[in-house]
Order: structure tokens, then sequence, then C-alpha cells
């Protein structure tokens, strides 16, 4: 089955079997089924998040399950729950339509409701910790159902127990969230509060906080329907206090952010621009100009050909200031 429509690289990519699941009883049924016991599964969602280096040879799962319910309320917050396959800014979209905020900052980005807790999104100041409540999973190996709260998720930044080995057998079934009855903006990110500044708005709305960051989004970053591209290519490495210290001295204007340990996080978008790369290319795959951590694939790229230019970029990066960088989207 071709894969190029189901990852925003546009990666021309194969599945040996494929699975499009709109119902967890199929998930029932696949587990009950002996002859596919041994077959690996692959666990696809908006294909938002993968770089697909070759065909999979496994059963590609594709999560399609749909629905999204106000379900309740907890400890004054109010619980929406949607299915792992419902799109995520589709998701923001309606709860912003029943009024609810708490989601406006994550407005805009690519992929599922079910990669969501997998990656720990983030965006303008909130992770998905930060307004999760609970999942439901299915258990690849036991075929029974889990109730995962946020301390069993393990999340870190752009990281959870399901990037691990211990929760790669857990497929997302549906994702609810804990939003705010009473509402404060989140403007702790310097550029939203300036958008909203330079908008001239004194109270946002969860709606118009919403619509700053879909405007900031669509300026620095490509539509993946239009340029195949996973969004940030590398996570912002954390460097410990004194290496920062170190190379604030040979470069007074790195970009680096504290953090709660003492730690500081560089931005890998900075680094990557100073070694020369933004707007380059590499065979098809190259560098956005307009934010250097995103790689984007300008037509008929193969993952190996991203997959090279990503390593050199990292030799640059380690060889200038002596900082590694990691992928975040997950290399097949
Ligand atoms: N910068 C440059 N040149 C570039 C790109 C960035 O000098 O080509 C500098 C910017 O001037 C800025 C700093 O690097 O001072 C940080 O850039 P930006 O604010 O655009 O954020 P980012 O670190 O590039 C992160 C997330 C994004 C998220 C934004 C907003 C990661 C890996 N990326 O990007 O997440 O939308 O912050 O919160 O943490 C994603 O994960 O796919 C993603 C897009």
């Amino acid at each position: 089955v071709p894969l190029q429509a189901f990852n925003t690289f546009g990666i021309a990519a194969r599945a040996r079997h494929y699975l499009r699941v709109s119902d967890p009883a199929q998930l029932d049924a696949l587990h009950a089924h002996a002859a596919l016991a041994g077959v690996p599964r692959f666990v696809l969602g908006g294909g938002s998040n993968v770089l697909l280096t070759r065909d999979i040879d496994a059963l590609v799962l594709h999560m399609a399950l749909s629905g999204r319910a106000i379900v309740g309320e907890d400890d004054g917050k109010v619980l929406v729950r949607a299915g792992a396959g419902e799109n995520w800014h589709g998701f923001v979209d309606y709860t912003l339509a029943q009024g609810l905020g708490g989601l406006e900052n994550l407005s805009l980005i690519p992929g599922t409701v079910g990669a969501a807790p997998i990656q720990n999104i983030g965006a303008y100041g909130i992770e998905t910790k930060d307004v999760f409540h609970s999942l439901t999973a299915f258990d690849l190996e036991t075929g029974a159902r889990r109730i995962l709260h946020a301390r069993d998720c393990r999340f870190g930044y752009r990281d959870s127990v399901f990037k691990h080995a211990e929760g790669a057998r857990l497929v997302v079934l549906d994702v609810t969230f804990a939003l705010p009855r009473e509402w404060q903006p989140n403007l702790r990110y310097a550029e939203l509060a300036q958008a909203v500044e330079a908008a001239a708005l004194a109270a946002p709305t969860p709606r118009q906080v919403s619509e700053l960051v879909v405007a900031i989004r669509r300026r620095k970053l490509p539509d993946p329907a239009e340029i195949g591209n996973a969004g940030s290519f590398f996570k912002n490495p954390v460097v410990p206090a004194g290496q920062c210290r170190e190379l604030l001295e040979r470069f007074p204007h790195l970009v680096h952010h504290a953090q709660a340990d003492g730690s500081e996080k560089l931005a890998a978008g900075w680094l990557i621009d100073q070694c020369g790369w933004k707007g380059k290319q590499l065979g098809a795959a190259g560098v956005y100009p307009k934010q250097a951590l995103v790689l984007v694939n300008n037509g008929g790229a193969t993952g190996a050909e991203v997959v090279a230019l990503a390593r050199a970029i990292q030799r640059d990066v380690l060889a200038r200031f002596g900082v590694e960088l990691e992928p975040e989207p997950v290399f097949v």
C-alpha cells in the first residue's frame, strides 16, 4: 500500500500490510487473529512526525478513530475527549467553538489527537502535558484496554513513555484533556505576547489567541499540503549551564533559555542558521528558507536524501558549537 499521501514529508514508501482503524473493535479482531500474530505492527497517525527511509515491512495500523465530546468535569476543569484519529487542529477548533480555552497556543500543529501525547506536542509556552487528563490505550500484546494518567505517560520535552520500549506496545485510542472554566491567556512566549500587543488586544479571547498563533505559524512554517515537511526536524538541545556560558563567550548572540533545573535550552534553528544552512539544498531535500529548523521535501525527495542532509547539518553544528542535535521525527 503506498504511504506517500499518509506522511507529511510526502516520501514515496510502501506498507507491506495496511489496516485503516476506524473502530476499536478492529484491534480486538486483529488480536484474536492467529495468522497475523507474528506480524510486527507499526502505528501511524497523521504521519507528521515520521521520516520514511524505506518500505515498512509490517502491518501499518492507520489510526482513524473519530469522535469529539465534552465528557464531564474534574476539579473545576472541563473534560473533553477525542478519538485518536481526529485532526489535531480540528479538535482545537472544536474546543474553541464550545467556548473552551486552553488549547489555543497549540493551534495549527499538524497531525492527530492520538499523536499529541506521544510527542508531548508543544508550542508557544504550552505542552500537551499541561492540559492532559488521561488516555485510553490498546495493549497490542495482551489485547487489553488501559487508562493512563499523566504520571503513567512520563512526559518530557517532545517525549513520553510511548516513544520508549515499555510503551511501544500501546496504541492510543482516545485522549481526554482537562480545560479550565476560568481561562487566562498564556502569553509567556515573547513572540505571542508581542503579537497580542501589536493587535491592541487588552483582553484577548481564546479564539483571538488562536488566530494570532495561526498567523505566526503561517509566517514561518511551511504548510505540509504545499511543501513536504515534519515541522521542527531537530529538538532544541539542552546543555549544562557551564557549556552555555563558554559558548556565550565565543558567540554572544547565542539564543538560549534557562530551564527549571538550571540547564540551558539552545535554539537549534539559530545554530543551524549560523552554519549557513538556511535555504540550502542537498538533492531534493532542503532547509526551509524562513526557518532553519525545518527540513523540506522540494519534490520527489527520498528518505535517504533527507537523512543525508540531516547528517551534514548535525556534523557542522557539532564541529562549530560542540553540540549534538537530536532529530525529532521517528526514522523508519
Ligand atoms: N532562529 C534563527 N534562525 C532560524 C530559526 C530560528 O536564528 O532559522 C532563532 C529565532 O530567531 C529565535 C530562536 O531561534 O530566537 C527560536 O526560534 P522559534 O521561536 O521559531 O522557535 P523554535 O525553537 O524554532 C520551537 C518548537 C516549535 C514551536 C516553537 C514555538 C522545538 C524543536 N520546536 O521552535 O515546535 O512551534 O518553538 O513554541 O521545540 C515542532 O516541534 O515541530 C515545532 C514546530
